[in-house]
C-alpha cells in the first residue's frame, strides 16, 4: 500500500509533517487527486517502525550566544540567549526522531518549572516519553553552555545537584514485548550497576525471544573511569575522544584497536575524533572509517555534534546501512548540525 508525503503539519498526531496518515487522509480521501506527491512505503511511517529508545540526561541548556569567548570578570553583550533542551541521550533522541525514526527517550525529569519546557520540546520533536519518570525534591539538571559564533565552541558548565538517574527499578517497569524497541541505546552515565542490570534485562529478553531482537549501544563519552566496565555490554559501543585520551590513546584508529579488544566478541566499536573524523570497527573485523563534512557556511555550534554523531550512526545502521555507510552518515549528520544553531536544521536530512 503506498501513501503519500507533504509538508502539512498533522493535526492529529504529534508527528508533524512526518505524519503521512494525516497526508493520505487530507489528501487522497478528503481532496483526491490534489498535492500528487511520491508514493512512500507504508514501513516508512514512523507509527510502523519499531522505535529506538535513547536511556541517560535530559536537562535545560541555557545558551549563550557571544561574538567571541567571553573575557572574565568583564561586562559586555552576547548575541544571543535562550534554552534549549539538553543532555546527551535527550539531543541523541531529538536528531533520531528529525532524521524519520520513531523515538523514545528514557529519562529522568524533576517536577521543578523546567519540567513543562521539557515536556513541550519533547512533544514539539514527537519524541515520546511516556516512559519517563518525574521526580519530587530534586531540582532539574542544568548547563550554562557558551557558544563562540566565529568557531562553534561550546564551553559547557553543568550542573546536577540532585535527579536521580533512571534506574533499572524504572526500566523494569517497561514491558519490552509490548514496547518491541528495534535499539535502545544507554548513555554512559554513573549509575553504571543499574545500566549494566539494563542491557542484561535486554540480553535476557533477545535469548527468549530471538525474532524480536533489541540492538543495543552504549556511549562512554565522559571522562570517568566508572564508566569502563560498559565496553563489554552492549551490540554497539560509542566511544568519545575525550574518554579515549584518559586511557591515553591520541588517535581514534589506536582506541578502536586498543579499547576493541575489550568489547563482545560480536560488537563494534566506535569513536569520533573532532577534525579527524571517525572509525569503527568489528572486533574480529577491519577498521572502516570517514573524514568530516565541515557545514559549508562555516562552523556555528558545535553542542550535540557528538549526540548528532551517534545519532547518525544508530539511525543508519538501523535502516539496514552497512557499518562504512553509518560512520560516513554520522559524520555527515554532525557536519551539518555544526552549521546552524540547535537541532532543527537537521529535519529530513536524508540517508
Ligand atoms: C551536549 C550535552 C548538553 C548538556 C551536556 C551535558 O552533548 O548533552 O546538551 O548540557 O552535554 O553533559
Amino acid at each position: 500500500m503506498n501513501v503519500y508525503t507533504s509538508t502539512a503539519a498533522c493535526f492529529f498526531c504529534l508527528y508533524g509533517y512526518l505524519c503521512k496518515t494525516h497526508d493520505f487522509l487530507c489528501n487522497e480521501l478528503f481532496s483526491p487527486g490534489k498535492n500528487k506527491p511520491f508514493p512512500l512505503k507504508m514501513d516508512d511511517h514512523p507509527l510502523n517502525q519499531r522505535p529506538i529508545a535513547c536511556c541517560g540526561l535530559t536537562c535545560c541548556d541555557f545558551i549563550t550566544l557571544c561574538k567571541g569567548f567571553p573575557l572574565e570578570d568583564s561586562d559586555q553583550r552576547c548575541i544571543d540567549m535562550y534554552w534549549q533542551r539538553g543532555g546527551n541521550a535527550s539531543n541523541t533522541s531529538t536528531v533520531l526522531a528529525l532524521l524519520g525514526a520513531r523515538t523514545e527517550c528514557l529519562c529522568t525529569i524533576a517536577n521543578t518549572r523546567e519540567k513543562e519546557f521539557l515536556k513541550e520540546d519533547f512533544a514539539k520533536y514527537a519524541v515520546n516519553i511516556e516512559n519517563c519518570v518525574y521526580l519530587d525534591d530534586c531540582t532539574a539538571p542544568v548547563s550554562n553552555c557558551i557558544i563562540n559564533v566565529q568557531n562553534g565552541s561550546r564551553t559547557i558548565l553543568h550542573s546536577n545537584k540532585s535527579l536521580p538517574e533512571f534506574s533499572y527499578k524504572d526500566f523494569q517497569k517497561i514491558d519490552l514485548k509490548k514496547q518491541k524497541y528495534q535499539w535502545v541505546h544507554f548513555e554512559g552515565r554513573p549509575n553504571v550497576p543499574d545500566i549494566s542490570s539494563m542491557l542484561q534485562a535486554i540480553d535476557s529478553h533477545n535469548k527468549a525471544h530471538p525474532d524480536e531482537k533489541i540492538i543495543t549501544s552504549v556511549e562512554l563519552e565522559k571522562t570517568r573511569m566508572e564508566i569502563v566496565p560498559l565496553l563489554d555490554k552492549a551490540d554497539y559501543v560509542f566511544v568519545s575522544k575525550e574518554h579515549a585520551q584518559i586511557h591515553g590513546y591520541q588517535c581514534k584508529e589506536d582506541t578502536v584497536e586498543g579499547l576493541g579488544t575489550k568489547i563482545r566478541d560480536s560488537s563494534v566499536i566506535i569513536c569520533a575524533w573532532g577534525e579527524s573524523g571517525a572509525c569503527a570497527k568489528p572486533k574480529h573485523g577491519p577498521i572502516v572509517a570517514s573524514p568530516i563534512f565541515p557545514p559549508e557556511g562555516g562552523v556555528v555550534d558545535t553542542l550535540g555534534a557528538g549526540d548528532s554523531f551517534n545519532a547518525g550512526v544508530i539511525f543508519a545502521l538501523s535502516r539496514g546501512k552497512m557499518l562504512q555507510e553509518a560512520v560516513s552518515f554520522g559524520c555527515l549528520v554532525a557536519g551539518k548540525k555544526c552549521g546552524f544553531r540547535g537541532f532543527e536544521g537537521l529535519k529530513g536530512f536524508p540517508l
